[in-house]
């Protein structure tokens, strides 16, 4: 790691594009212009740990990088992170979706993308989400994991994807004030449109459309964007054994 570079962690599906493209937006719309009609974000933020043989290694796409600062996308748990970016002190945002949410986004991610686990039946699906065997696994040890480590490491900027969906603006605000960053007003406020789900899902470089690895027949990347499409999943009875399970894994009050 260099220690401009900015790490962008999450667990998956939880809005780690959203976060990229509003970064990606701030440090590069003035200067770099064409990068935004011309380079996929998965190539303007590389993911880290990525490998599928013959297509992407995220290592090399981060190695080839030539801007500054370097943002560099990882789902990696805590604990998996490169000790560099810990010992080059790396500012790193953190973003978190409430789980149920996740889990449904996740789902429908797996049916459609070709490097991934088919998910089979939702309802096999939803038990291995609760017993944390997943790609980069248990999304509780995760958030949980995470939010821990603001205990000791300051440069970790914490976010919420409801926060971002609720007050688009005042969450880019907060999310500058960590990065030193000062927006006009009026900047922020271009920003918080151009970044809208509607305005993404558009966008050719920003909607996934031009990875070859998925499917969107089955379903798209930028999928709805909303908060609380659980509740087209979920039975009633899913959703008291998930509330059950919750309560026993989530016991840190001051992760709500
Ligand atoms: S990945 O594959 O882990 O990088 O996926 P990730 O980007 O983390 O998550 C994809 C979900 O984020 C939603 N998304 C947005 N929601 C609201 N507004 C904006 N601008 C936005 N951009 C991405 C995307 O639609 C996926 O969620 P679901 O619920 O499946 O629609």
């Amino acid at each position: 790691a260099r220690p401009d570079d900015i790490l962008i962690a999450t667990y998956p599906k939880a809005g780690t594009t959203w976060v990229s493209y509003i970064l990606d937006l701030l440090y590069f719309r003035e200067s770099l212009e064409d990068r935004l009609t011309t380079i996929p974000i998965y190539e303007r933020v590389p993911f880290l740990e990525i490998c599928i043989p013959g297509l992407f290694s995220g290592k090399d796409l981060v190695d080839n990088l030539t801007t500054s600062p370097r943002l560099i996308k990882t789902h990696l748990p805590v604990q998996f992170v490169p000790k560099s970016f810990w010992e080059q002190n790396c500012r790193i945002v953190y973003m978190a979706r409430n789980a149920k949410d996740n889990m449904v986004s996740f789902f429908h991610f797996d049916r459609m993308n070709k490097v991934e686990p088919d998910p089979g039946e939702w309802s096999s699906f939803f038990q291995r989400f609760l017993d944390g065997k997943m790609v980069f696994g248990s999304w509780y040890d995760h958030v949980n994991n995470w939010w821990k480590k603001k205990e000791s490491y300051s440069n970790l900027h914490y976010m919420f994807f409801e926060d971002l969906v609720e007050n688009t603006g005042h969450e880019i605000e907060k999310l500058c004030s960590f990065l030193g960053l000062s927006p006009s007003a009026e900047e922020v406020e271009r920003l918080s449109s151009s970044v809208q789900f509607d305005n993404m899902k558009k966008d050719k470089m920003a909607n996934y459309s031009t990875a070859p690895v998925m499917d969107f027949k089955i379903s798209p990347f930028m999928r709805k964007g909303k908060v609380g499409d659980w509740k087209n999943h979920f039975t009633v009875a899913q959703n008291e054994a998930f509330d059950e399970d919750y309560k026993k894994k989530m016991t840190d009050p001051t992760l709500q």
